[in-house]
């Protein structure tokens, strides 16, 4: 099994950023990039703030901040972020025509044996398979939002996957206090959002028979079943237009228009995708 060391992560997104720092923190050596300069040159200050707040409420000790901060390293090269990465952590944004063309990259500017995990939370790695000589070596390696924060790993296994793939993954992932769980066919949604979905779904229907508002089903939710947070505040969190995307393809791909369609298509349209635009189904802005 290839033993992971040095860590790639492409994106300085939600994810991506936090991925790459939650590796940092647990001795990884890591590299991000990102396509937009801007993004960049804001990681560095955003990752001292995060460390800072770190001892100041007591959760970390300063010497374990500066390691972290020494093994955190921003660059606007591709070429210089995977030159000689054990493993690439994609998470960039969720379209497959720009993804195809990192990977296609990341063929020749990552080293031959770099493991390829891609974090997207909707496509398959088989998608991705012929953009790599080796697609052995890739798989999706799922995290959960907040990464530095959610427990959750999903190790997904496509069909050309190599076990010894899944499990320098497996192990990556414990190395980084996750609880990783290896999905051994892939699936849209994978395991966790599969059951999200589930619940999700009925608190749209609900929500759109009138029988309850989206505020008053989180409280039914987080109260009756103790979840901490209800579909809509979850949703909040994860993006509207993240959701939205999601069923208007799914609207393309059959014709059915999804339970839920046009509550979220008018809430995008507003431009209220969730706590990211300060509104969703509640409001952030004070
Ligand atoms: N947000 C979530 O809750 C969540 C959870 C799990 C997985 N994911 C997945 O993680 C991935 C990233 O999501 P996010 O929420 O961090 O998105 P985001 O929009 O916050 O960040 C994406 C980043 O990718 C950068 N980018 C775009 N194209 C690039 C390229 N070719 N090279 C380098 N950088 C590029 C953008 O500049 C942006 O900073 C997506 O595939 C998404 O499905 C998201």
């Amino acid at each position: 099994m290839k033993k992971i060391e040095k860590v790639c992560v492409i994106g300085g997104g939600q994810m991506g950023k936090q991925i790459a720092l939650n590796a940092a923190i647990h001795g990884f050596k890591v590299k991000i990039t990102d396509a937009i300069p801007a993004v960049c040159e804001a990681l560095q200050p955003w990752v001292a703030e995060y460390l800072t707040g770190r001892i100041a409420k007591g959760k970390m000790a300063e010497g374990d901040c500066k390691a972290a901060l020494e093994h955190f390293s921003v660059t606007s090269s591709l070429a210089d972020a995977a030159a000689d990465a054990d493993l690439v952590v994609e998470a960039i944004i969720e379209n497959k025509e720009v993804k195809e063309r990192l990977f296609k990259d990341l063929n020749t500017l990552a080293p031959k044996d770099a493991i390829i995990g891609t974090n997207s939370s909707f496509m398959v790695s088989s998608i991705f398979a012929d953009c790599l000589d080796n697609p052995a070596r890739l798989a999706n390696l799922h995290f959960f939002n907040p990464a530095l924060v959610m427990k959750l790993v999903e190790v997904v296994q496509g069909p050309h996957t190599s076990e010894d793939t899944v499990q320098a993954l497996m192990d990556f992932a414990r190395r980084n206090g996750k609880t990783p769980i290896w999905v051994r066919k892939e699936a849209e949604g994978f395991v966790a959002n599969r059951i999200l979905r589930a619940v999700g779904t009925e608190a749209m229907y609900i929500a759109e028979q009138g029988i309850a508002t989206p505020q008053e089903i989180d409280i039914a939710v987080e109260n009756g079943l103790n979840y901490p947070l209800g579909p809509f505040r979850m949703q909040d969190f994860t993006g509207i237009d993240i959701a939205y995307d999601t069923r208007k393809r799914e609207y393309e791909k059959t014709g059915v228009k999804p339970i839920g369609y046009d509550l979220l298509e008018e809430k995008v349209k507003r431009g209220e995708f969730g706590k990211k635009s300060g509104k969703g189904w509640y409001d952030y802005s004070k």
